[in-house]
């Protein structure tokens, strides 16, 4: 079983990290924080995984600013390539199992419908070039691996930064309507959903690349649509499509094929879990 596991957590302050932090036992966990992570410092990185000598390290730190990453490449390639490149080695060296996670959007803009694991990997931004190198890396490391390749992740407390969930409601609840995008598809992804899929293929002792989002696909729009009726807003919403300097795929949905094919897919609907998630948001921000 996991909790039996020593277990050391990357990027522990992240929407992500902060949910693997909550759901392990403190007494099996060590977090090593983006200060103690220095790429220029390969050899600390080995010396400390190897002190450490964690059965399982995930790895849930990442530079996820999509928009960023065209203007300044090296920051986006430093946490998403060359911090899991450094780690995938550690983890060899120690006979760690690395679970990385990379990001759907890495398929990049050629397939009609969702793409499958098998799909090949074309990233059209910088941000998901980098996260694709992430991968080959880990692979090419040799260490044993799970690779998660996650939709649009939401979750974590309303003031969690990044909440995207959140910062909806909060838009709506001020604004007579508010903009969204109809042309973005992919598959909203609770991160508790996430936590408990990976734990599910840590218990089953698998190892390789899979997709790994919530079932079902939906436009940007209908997902904000869905978060402002989950609230019971009137808000109205206004189809545009947002300028972006990221040349990000309108098509960022999947499939788990290769969970299915297992039958160890746990993966709950978007919207059941959606549903879920900002109840349990609006309850207690009418408790306090
Ligand atoms: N968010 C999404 O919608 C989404 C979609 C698909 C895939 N993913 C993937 O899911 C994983 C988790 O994402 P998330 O949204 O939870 O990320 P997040 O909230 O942005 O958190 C990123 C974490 O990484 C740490 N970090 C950043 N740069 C670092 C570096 N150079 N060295 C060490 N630590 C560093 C941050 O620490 P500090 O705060 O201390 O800097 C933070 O703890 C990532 O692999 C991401 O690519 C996310």
């Amino acid at each position: 079983m996991i909790s039996s596991r020593r277990i050391v957590l990357v990027g522990a302050t992240g929407m992500l990290g902060s949910a693997f932090r909550s759901a392990i036992g403190q007494n099996d966990l060590v977090c090593l924080s983006h200060g103690e992570l220095d790429i220029r410092q390969p050899g600390a990185i080995r010396t400390r995984v190897a002190e450490l000598h964690p059965n399982i390290l995930l790895n849930c730190a990442a530079d996820t600013d999509v928009e960023g990453a065209e203007a300044a490449p090296s920051r986006a390639f430093e946490a998403n390539a060359l911090l899991p490149d450094l780690l995938a080695q550690a983890c060899r060296d120690v006979g760690t199992k690395l679970v990385q996670f990379s990001s759907t959007g890495c398929y990049g803009d050629h397939k009609q419908g969702p793409y499958d694991d098998y799909d090949a990997l074309r990233p059209t931004t910088v941000h998901h070039r980098a996260k694709a190198a992430g991968e080959a890396a880990v692979r090419e490391a040799g260490c044993d691996h799970l690779i998660l390749r996650l939709g649009w992740l939401f979750g974590g407390a309303p003031g969690q930064r990044k909440n995207f969930v959140w910062a909806r409601i909060v838009e709506a609840r001020a604004k007579p309507e508010i903009a969204s995008d109809p042309h973005q598809t992919g598959n909203p992804t609770h991160v508790d959903d996430v936590v408990k899929q990976t734990f599910r293929l840590l218990d089953a002792e698998l190892s390789g690349t899979f997709n790994c989002v919530a079932t079902g696909a939906v436009t940007r729009f209908d997902y904000v649509a869905h978060i402002v009726a989950l609230a019971g807003l009137p808000t109205r919403l206004i189809p545009r499509r947002f300028e972006r300097r990221a040349p990000v795929s309108p098509n960022e949905a999947a499939t788990n094929i290769k969970l299915d094919l297992l039958n160890l897919n746990v993966m709950p609907s978007w919207k059941d879990s959606l549903g879920q998630y900002v109840r349990s948001m609006l309850s207690g921000d009418e408790r306090s």
